[in-house]
């Protein structure tokens, strides 16, 4: 069984549509290991009810980034983790890490790459006023949401929608399409 580790730093909806394919037999994996890099966030707690392992720590403890990086790839290591999910895990992943699991991390956006990358994603496209926008799942490299697309779905914009009904929108299509993608790479045997 594909053994997965879920990085986030906030609510953790991903973490927890991820934990319930793997619940209704959609996703044939293992969540191993939660890495949070906020105490606080809600993630923190789902996990500790799931029985998920966590990692959880505080970026403002380390020196430099390669210092808790490397306590991550450790970590990781040891629980010999086949794919890194990134899921709403709101820092730029560093050479430390990049370098042993490179091909092996992926991100989710709630945009359609290239359009729309780093922060606030959504409310970017709202402003715009594009009238599709979407999610995107790709492989991270050393940029800021530059790594070759995965897989992509769309979200139609009308013009009555607001800001908190995109959202909405597209985090219905992120539940659904992140747990899709991580199936596939792990049939075709990219998580091994
Ligand atoms: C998700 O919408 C994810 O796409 C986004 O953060 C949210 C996390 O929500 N990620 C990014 O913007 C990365 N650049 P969640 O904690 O409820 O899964």
């Amino acid at each position: 069984k594909a053994k997965l580790a879920v990085f986030a730093s906030g609510t953790g909806s991903n973490y927890d549509a991820i934990i319930e394919a793997i619940n209704k037999g959609t996703l044939d994996a293992e969540v191993t290991l939660l890495v949070c890099d906020r105490p606080k966030a809600r993630v923190v707690e789902k996990a500790k009810r799931n029985g998920t392992p966590s990692f959880v720590f505080d970026p403002k403890q380390y020196a430099k980034k390669e210092m808790f990086e490397s306590k991550i790839v450790e970590i990781l290591k040891e629980a010999e983790i086949d794919l890194v999910i990134l899921a709403g895990y709101m820092r730029l992943i560093g050479k430390t890490l990049l370098q042993p699991f490179e091909g092996k991390i992926i991100n989710i956006h709630p945009s359609l790459l290239p359009s729309f990358p780093g922060l606030d994603a959504i409310g970017q496209a709202f402003n715009a006023g594009v009238k599709v926008s979407g999610v995107t799942v790709h492989y991270v490299d050393a940029g800021m949401d530059t790594g070759k697309i995965i897989a992509q779905d769309i979200v139609n914009i009308t013009d009555e929608m607001t800001r908190e009904e995109l959202q909405n929108e597209i985090q219905k299509v992120e539940h659904k399409l992140y747990p899709e993608t991580i199936q596939k790479l792990i049939s075709r045997g990219e998580s091994s």
